[in-house]
Order: C-alpha cells, then sequence, then structure tokens
C-alpha cells in the first residue's frame, strides 16, 4: 500500500494483488497499472475501471516461450529426464542396462491440449512434428487453432481425459477453471498419463493430485505452477515421477526483455493519455 502511494503509474507482478484497497491507496493521480505478465488474474479488472485506472498486460510476446517450457516439462517427464540426472549425479549407474529408468514414447501418442488460446495453440502446434494425434478442448471449437494445427480434432473433456497420454492445461484462471482437474478427472485419465501445468496452479487440484499419484491413477506430473506459490504440497517433493518448476515458462532473456518493454510501452501511453497497447480495460476512454 504504501510503495503504490502517490505514483503516476504502476509496473506490477503476478505476485501481487491488486485489488480495489491498492487503487484506493494508489489515488485518483495514478494511470495505469501495468502487468509484467499475460496472465492479469491477481488484478481486479472490474475495481480498476470503477477507480479510473487503465490495466495492460504482455500478450503475445511469450507465447512460445511458455509452449516451449510445457515441451521441455513434457519430455523432461516422459523420459524421466531429471530423475536421470540425480541418478547420475548421486554415482549409481554402473553400465547400461535393458530396464534403466525406462520411459513413455512421445512420438505417435495422442496429446490433449486444454485451452486453445495463443499459448495452447503455439504448444499443439509443435506437436504436429512428433505425429501426434493432438485432441483440444475449450469452451468451444476454435476454427484458428484447427487451421494452425492441422489435423487436430475438438473433443469433449471426458474424451480428452480418456484419451490423451499428455494432457497440458493452457487456460487462464478463471472462477470456471479453477480445480478444472480434480479427483474425477484423474480418475478418468489413463494410468499412464501424464499431465502438464503451465498456466495457474489453481486450475489444478493439487490435493487431488497427490492423491492420483499416490494411487497410481496417472504416470507423472511436469508442473512450472503449483496452488499455492512458492509453496507445494510436501509429498510432490518426494515423488521421483513429478517435476515442479519455479514458475519459469516465459523466463528467457528475450521474452522478458520484451514483456519489461510492452509494460513499459504500456505506462507511456497511459502517461500520454491514450489508450496504451494492451490495454484490458479500454472502456475507461469512453466513460
Ligand atoms: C504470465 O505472463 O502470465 C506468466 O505466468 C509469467 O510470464
Amino acid at each position: 500500500m504504501e510503495a503504490v502511494k502517490g505514483r503516476d503509474a504502476i509496473v506490477c507482478l503476478l505476485t501481487g494483488t491488486i485489488d480495489d484497497e491498492v487503487f484506493k491507496a494508489a489515488g485518483s493521480q495514478c494511470k495505469i497499472f501495468a502487468n509484467y505478465a499475460v496472465g492479469f488474474n491477481n488484478i481486479d479488472v472490474k475495481a480498476a475501471t470503477a477507480n479510473g485506472v487503465l490495466v495492460s498486460n504482455t500478450p503475445g510476446v511469450l507465447t512460445d516461450t511458455t509452449a516451449d517450457l510445457a515441451w521441455a516439462l513434457l519430455f523432461s517427464t516422459a523420459r524421466r529426464v531429471v530423475e536421470a540426472d540425480k541418478y547420475m549425479r548421486a554415482g549409481k549407474y554402473k553400465g547400461w542396462a535393458p530396464m534403466l529408468l525406462m520411459g513413455q514414447d512421445i512420438t505417435g501418442k495422442t496429446l490433449g491440449v486444454v485451452g486453445s488460446g495463443r499459448i495452447g495453440t503455439a504448444f499443439a502446434k509443435k506437436a504436429i512434428g512428433f505425429n501426434m494425434n493432438i485432441l483440444y478442448h475449450d469452451l468451444k471449437p476454435t476454427p484458428e487453432f484447427e487451421k494452425i494445427v492441422r489435423g487436430s480434432k475438438y473433443v469433449s473433456k471426458e474424451t480428452l481425459l480418456k484419451e490423451a497420454d499428455f494432457v497440458s492445461l493452457h487456460v487462464p484462471l478463471l472462477p470456471g477453471t479453477k480445480h478444472f482437474i480434480s479427483d474425477d478427472e484423474f480418475r478418468v485419465m489413463k494410468d499412464t498419463a501424464i499431465v502438464i501445468n503451465t498456466s495457474r496452479g489453481p486450475v489444478m487440484d493439487e490435493k487431488a493430485l497427490v492423491r492420483a499419484l499416490q494411487n497410481g491413477e496417472i504416470w507423472g506430473a511436469g508442473l512450472d505452477v503449483t496452488e499455492n506459490e512458492p509453496e507445494f504440497e510436501p509429498e510432490l517433493g518426494n515423488m521421483d515421477n513429478v517435476i515442479i518448476l519455479p514458475h519459469i515458462a516465459s523466463a528467457s532473456i528475450e521474452t522478458r526483455t520484451e514483456m519489461g518493454l510492452m509494460a513499459v510501452k504500456n505506462v507511456i501511453a497511459a502517461l500520454q493519455g491514450e489508450v496504451p497497447p494492451n490495454c484490458l480495460n479500454p472502456e475507461i476512454f469512453n466513460s
């Protein structure tokens, strides 16, 4: 609250909850809260509009970077890369063995993409190179997704969960997507399935994930986000079939630089009385 007082513009992070109280603390001279992230579940945009404050985000520049990290998680989980590295460093490798650290194939498998927005589309597009059968689910079919991801098929949530070897989450955190994957969903998945989450932690019920892994309902999980960051369910830390990263999906030098520039461009536009290029509440200019 102290930090925002008297500022003309604020660049905020996804770790800061920006609500009515914060807008009021910032005061009426503050023109914009420019989020240094594409996801803006940390900001109450309605309250911003009610307080006459602009809000912006950083879409587009992190699409491929985030999709790439989702693939890194998928590969590392399926082929047990992190576990194998730890094994090596622990001096356990005594020579090649037929059954050592066997994982899951990726090429030719069925990929389930939940969320057909920018990042989901970029992620799915990369699967074409691996000859995958690509299923996707969203509120409704997305022609743009199907155009870019040739051969993909829109299916119900249940069909996707039932048929996918890999389920990757690319939806924003909204009231309707909280715990989108929970006990019932894990039960439907194949026991060889791997779930990847690079969206927001609460999209997946983390306690349910622990239960699903303990009961052998799925095979593994690759997480870039957890439900209560920076915390995670302690059981996950003891599971070799789980990879947990500290929310680094957009963390490449190029992308984080672009995100910073974008946030600053939004700030400059707002201070000049113009609609910021990535404004989330342009209706302010009409009121
Ligand atoms: C975002 O932008 O929403 C990511 O989670 C961090 O880059």
